[in-house]
């Protein structure tokens, strides 16, 4: 049994495999990437790699192993997640994962907006699926804000369309650290 994160190159992802590795031993930790040298650091770190794409649902047969508990981050290309993620849904489901889990967004079934709909559609086909599974329906990322800082500080104003809507941030390595009981 592995616990296995997917996503592990990009900016979330690294922070949960360093999570996991100041926890549990990197024997135990899996991390699926589709760019092996990107991933060379994990490797050297002990970090077991498994090389898979959403969008080649083939490569993700070899992806998980059954009693894996595994973090699926959702796919980064905007209008293409409903198939990528129900590619990888089912190849833990034929895995037999022991869970899944699934960085979602905030609101849920409830969420109305526009980025929220792909969202709610891989949790309906994690439902479907019978795994056990937990939904990390994160908020926006502290780091949308600041990576932007520049033309704050030289405009003296945070400019954008949420009118009198809240946000709530918290920064990737928070929702990371919220990831790893999972
Ligand atoms: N809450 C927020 O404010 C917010 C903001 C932006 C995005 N998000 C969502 O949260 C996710 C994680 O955020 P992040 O900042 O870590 O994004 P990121 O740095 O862009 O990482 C996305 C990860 O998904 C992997 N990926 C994308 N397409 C893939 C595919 N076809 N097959 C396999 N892996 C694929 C990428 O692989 P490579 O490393 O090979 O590129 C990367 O590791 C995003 O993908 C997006 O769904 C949330």
């Amino acid at each position: 049994m592995s616990i296995v994160v997917t996503g592990a190159t990009g900016q979330l992802g690294r922070l949960v495999v360093d999570a996991l590795l100041d926890t549990v031993p990197a024997e135990s930790v899996v991390a699926v990437v589709r760019d092996k040298a990107k991933a060379a650091d994990l490797a050297e770190r002990g970090v077991e790699l498994r090389i898979a794409d959403y969008d080649r649902p083939e490569t993700l047969a070899e992806a998980f192993g059954a009693g894996d508990r595994v973090l699926l981050i959702s796919g980064s290309e905007v209008g293409q997640r409903v198939p990528q993620h129900r590619a990888v849904i089912d190849a833990a489901k034929a895995a037999g994962v022991a869970q899944l889990a699934y960085t979602g967004i905030l609101g849920g079934p409830e969420a109305d907006f526009t980025l929220a709909e792909e969202h709610k559609a891989t949790e309906e086909l994690i439902l479907a699926s019978g795994l056990p599974y937990t939904f990390l329906r994160n908020g926006w990322y502290s780091e949308n804000y600041t990576a932007n800082l520049a033309p704050v500080l030289a405009h003296g104003a945070v400019v954008a369309s949420a009118g009198e809507g809240r946000v709530a941030s918290a920064s990737r390595a928070d929702y990371a650290a919220a990831a790893l009981p999972c």
